[in-house]
């Protein structure tokens, strides 16, 4: 039996069975990718004019958040995009078979498959100016980190909600996402629950709360400053 189900803006979300959640918000999954990561996390990037963007996702899941990165890039040919993603359990062929990311985004399927084929753990050029390095290891617990301190751009923090995986949640998980990334880079999410912006700010980051997409209120992101 299939995992999918619709969410309010018609594109596909994805039943966890390990944590007994959906991938995405019941409000609309594209349209909380696009509003959450690509508006409030890469916009203010691209239009400050930088040329090359190191993003860092925590939860590759069905590929969503690459594959609205990679359409973007297909807009900006002067700008390099490395799309860094953790995924402890991947998702196999068969769980998104049929998943309508491709044909409510107007792209090929292929585009999608290709970022689900790509190698783990190397860095592969899916097109001339959009990479992608998944990593299949724990977020939280890898030592040393498989990447430079301080060399991200840009976090997109997608894990599961507080209420099934509370250990994201920590001052203790915002302190390694402060570690990876450079002064002046961007920590988004579309959580915006109380204690964790408090966690965030005591982590040292600057934090701001923003309007969330469609039926949300709010969503969150941090500044290094
Ligand atoms: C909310 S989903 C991510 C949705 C995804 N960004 C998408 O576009 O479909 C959270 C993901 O985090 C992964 N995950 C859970 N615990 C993890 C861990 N300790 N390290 C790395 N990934 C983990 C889950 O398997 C799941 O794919």
């Amino acid at each position: 039996m299939s995992r999918l189900s619709l969410t309010a803006d018609g594109s596909h979300t994805l039943l966890s069975q390990q944590f007994g959640v959906d991938y995405h918000s019941a409000h609309g999954a594209i349209q909380e990718s696009r509003h959450v990561f690509l508006k409030h996390g890469l916009m203010p990037l691209l239009e400050s004019g930088q040329t090359v963007i190191e993003i860092l996702e925590m939860g590759f899941g069905t590929g969503l958040n690459a594959l609205t990165v990679r359409q973007l890039a297909e807009n900006w040919p002067g700008v390099q995009f490395n799309f860094t993603t953790f995924e402890l359990f991947p998702v196999t062929e068969e769980d998104i078979a049929g998943i309508n990311y491709p044909e409510l985004m107007g792209v090929p399927l292929d585009w999608l498959t290709e970022l689900h084929a790509a190698e783990w753990e190397v860095s592969v050029a899916i097109t001339s100016n959009f990479s992608l390095r998944k990593i299949r290891q724990d977020f939280l617990k890898v030592m040393p980190r498989p990447y430079p301190l301080h060399s991200f751009d840009v976090i997109f923090y997608d894990a599961f909600a507080p209420r099934s995986q509370p250990e994201f949640w920590t001052q203790e998980a915002m302190r390694i996402c402060l570690a990876a990334l450079q002064p002046g880079g961007v920590f988004v999410t579309y959580c915006a629950k109380g204690q964790f912006k408090r966690d965030l700010r005591d982590a040292g980051f600057k934090v701001e709360a923003l309007p969330g997409p469609p039926g949300k209120r709010e969503m969150t992101r941090g500044r290094v400053v």
